[in-house]
């Protein structure tokens, strides 16, 4: 399968996000916590060099809670901050503030010696498209402003949406594009419908889940289409498995492995196999990935 995506577009936004970037103290960061790794684009290393730096682990609802504290600290190994949300419910929102001045505390602390008052932070949010950036900024924006009770002065102004007196954040998202440069990473953002499925082979995808899902998930794969456990378990016979399970068939019986794929993908998507994550953290894996 070869996964390409909007190639175009990418030299525009990378000068926007650029040009944007120079107005900014803080880089809030969204990952998929499914995909920590192949959700980042490592050029915003270089872009945001000299800013404070903030990863927020998006749709950690979706992933594996193990996971999702092994990638936290492998984060904060690497000289992020770090927290876990879930920008559709706001879950873990009450530590972005906290989190933020611990990020900015130089900052801070250089304006309190310089004598500059009342200076806010400002921030953007960066991430690959369908990460949460839109939901998360409006969730969080909606949330803070509010509990400032949308009073003259908290504007929701054209380009900075302003959360307190102390934090501001430009109100358009930094949109980074993936690195195709394995073709592990471009299976990973297929699977968790980064791409469009149109350009997608569903049953190649489904297989290639199938065969992570049997390894690491296996009683919840099985527990989902009520499949006994046999032996040689290959994807191929488990995709047999969801045809039975789903009824999925053409004419005369013949199995319909394209739709069986649809719905195990789409299973898997929204969360019904269970919080599932695709990549452990591994020491090296990300200057590998530069
Ligand atoms: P973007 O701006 O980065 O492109 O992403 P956007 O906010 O549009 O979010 C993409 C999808 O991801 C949306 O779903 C959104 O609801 C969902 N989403 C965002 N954050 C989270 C999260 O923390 N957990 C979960 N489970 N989902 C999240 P959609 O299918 O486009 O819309 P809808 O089904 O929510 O209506």
């Amino acid at each position: 399968m070869n996964y390409q995506w909007y190639p175009g577009h990418m030299t525009k936004a990378k000068r926007m996000m650029q040009e944007n970037i120079s107005l900014i103290d803080l880089v809030i960061e969204l990952v998929d916590a499914r995909i920590p790794l192949s959700s980042r684009n490592p050029d915003i290393d270089e872009l945001g060099k000299n800013k404070s730096r903030l990863i927020l682990l998006n749709k950690s609802d979706l992933a594996d809670p193990e996971a999702n504290r092994q990638w936290m600290d492998c984060f904060k190994e690497r000289g992020f901050h770090v927290l876990e949300v879930n920008a559709k419910t706001g879950q873990g929102f009450r530590a972005i503030w906290p989190k933020v001045q611990e990020a900015c505390k130089e900052k801070i602390e250089r304006d309190r010696k310089r004598g500059i008052k009342n200076r806010p932070v400002r921030a953007i949010v960066v991430g690959i498209p369908n990460v949460g950036k839109s939901t998360f900024i409006n969730s969080f924006a909606g949330k803070a402003c509010a509990k400032t009770g949308n009073k003259p002065g908290v504007t929701k102004g054209k380009q900075w949406i302003r959360l307190n007196k102390d934090l501001e954040l430009l109100d358009t998202p930094g949109i980074l594009w993936p690195k195709f440069e394995s073709e592990e990473v471009g299976k990973k953002l297929a699977m968790i419908g980064s791409m469009n499925d149109d350009i997608l082979q569903m049953t190649e995808l489904a297989s290639e889940l199938l065969a992570y899902l049997l390894e690491h998930y296996r009683e919840a794969l099985l527990a989902r289409y009520q499949a006994a456990a046999e032996e040689e378990m290959t994807p191929l016979r488990m995709l047999e498995l969801i045809c039975e399970n789903r009824k999925c068939y053409k004419k005369g019986q013949e199995p319909d492995y394209e739709k069986a794929a649809a719905i195990l993908v789409d299973d898997f998507r929204n969360g019904r196999i269970g919080r599932i994550t695709l990549e452990i953290c591994e020491k090296g894996q990300e200057e590998e990935q530069k």
